[in-house]
């Protein structure tokens, strides 16, 4: 069952192309972005609340930066626990998305009862549609990862995305922000994306080799710009809650502000940085971690690498991609850096201690 893999989580993060390319296909048709009925209309919106835990806010998060760009769409995405009982007020014409892997995260569900009455639109985005959460909104859409078996989330996560980018194509042109063109564009490099992913899952031996050196760490910090720094949030916590460093992730621009009072030789500084428009800022802080003896694993692309050049610790280097869908291209690497070091340090990466698959008591 764990198809010739010696864990669920090895065999999720591989399987990752092939239910991507499914979810693609059952998305995108010949006549375009297909949605269930009733389908969804973004010319009646004018703002999106998203509302999930844990990785599948992560996902929103990175979804966040998606909508405002493509489709310039005000957003606010909460952790569930927080959104509940703050009581935020719902304005007309909002839109309420929740994201959930089970469909059952006690807080999430909470949440999506009281959005009821208050949002114009309930959608979910959930792997089990047979779950609470999905039946409990107007539109659940399904992610279509399979079972995903392993505690820490890896293909549901990348699935997640995969499906909230298409949602902010799809707002793009229905607002207007988005040309034909621009979204076909798009939608060609995410059909290009399971492809590219195979490319980046042959860095796992070169991961490995770095896995058994970070292993040693005490605290691991990860980095990341724009929709690059929810990523590092979520690297961190696949890092934390399998292999139990300690692991913080933080924008780039905010490690001036704190966190570079704990970079010392001792404490490895991940970043995830395709060379994008703000590349040359990252390469910035990264000469700051470096000046402080610090160790940088660079996880970019080959201009990236190259303009990052000296000093480094050690690079990763991934497939080009275009910036906007980096995000679930680097998923890869932070998961396969997550379980490889959990290994070297013979945890139980399947069933990490304290954590249980589905949350479903607050
Ligand atoms: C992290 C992880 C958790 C879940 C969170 C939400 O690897 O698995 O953070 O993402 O508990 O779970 P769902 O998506 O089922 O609502």
């Amino acid at each position: 069952e764990k198809g010739g893999h010696r864990h669920f989580m090895a065999k999720e993060i591989a399987e990752q192309p092939v239910v991507l390319a499914d979810a693609i296909a059952h998305y995108l048709q010949d006549s375009g972005i297909t949605l269930p009925e009733p389908g969804l209309d973004f010319t009646q919106i004018d703002r999106i609340t998203m509302v999930a835990c844990g990785t599948a806010f992560y996902a929103c998060h990175v979804a966040k930066y998606w909508f405002e760009q493509i489709a310039r769409l005000p957003v606010e995405a909460d952790i569930a626990s927080e959104f509940r009982y703050r009581e935020p007020p719902i304005p007309a014409r909002s839109m309420a998305l929740f994201v959930s892997q089970s469909g059952e995260t006690a807080d999430t569900l909470a949440a999506l009862r009281y959005t009821e009455g208050k949002a114009d639109r309930i959608v979910s985005v959930v792997n089990v549609l047979e779950s609470s959460i999905a039946r409990g909104s107007d539109l659940p859409l399904p992610i279509l990862a399979g079972a995903e078996i392993g505690v820490a989330s890896t293909k549901a996560f990348t699935c997640q995305l995969t499906v909230l980018f298409l949602l902010a194509i799809k707002a793009g042109l229905d607002r207007g922000t988005l040309t034909e063109a621009e979204a076909e564009a798009h939608l060609a490099t995410l059909r290009n994306l399971p492809g590219l992913m195979n490319h980046a899952l042959q860095t796992a031996p070169e991961i490995e080799r770095v896995a058994k050196e970070l292993a040693e760490a005490r605290d691991i910090l990860f980095l990341g710009r724009g929709a690059m720094y929810p990523l590092a949030m979520e690297g961190a916590l696949k890092l934390k809650e399998i292999s139990y460093i300690h692991a913080e992730g933080y924008a780039s621009g905010e490690l001036k502000h704190g966190p570079i009072a704990l970079v010392d030789k001792t404490v490895p500084v991940v970043v995830l940085a395709p060379s994008d428009a703000l590349f040359d800022k990252t390469v910035s802080n990264m000469q700051e971690v470096m000046a402080r003896g610090g160790k940088v694993l660079l996880v970019t692309d080959a201009e990236g690498a190259h303009a990052a050049r000296e000093g480094t610790w050690r690079t990763l280097v991934m497939p080009g991609v275009p910036p906007i869908l980096a995000p679930i291209l680097y998923a890869l690497p932070a998961q396969l850096l997550a379980y490889h070091t959990a290994i070297a340090k013979g945890t139980d990466v399947d069933q990490p201690r304290n954590l249980a698959k589905s949350v479903t008591v607050e």
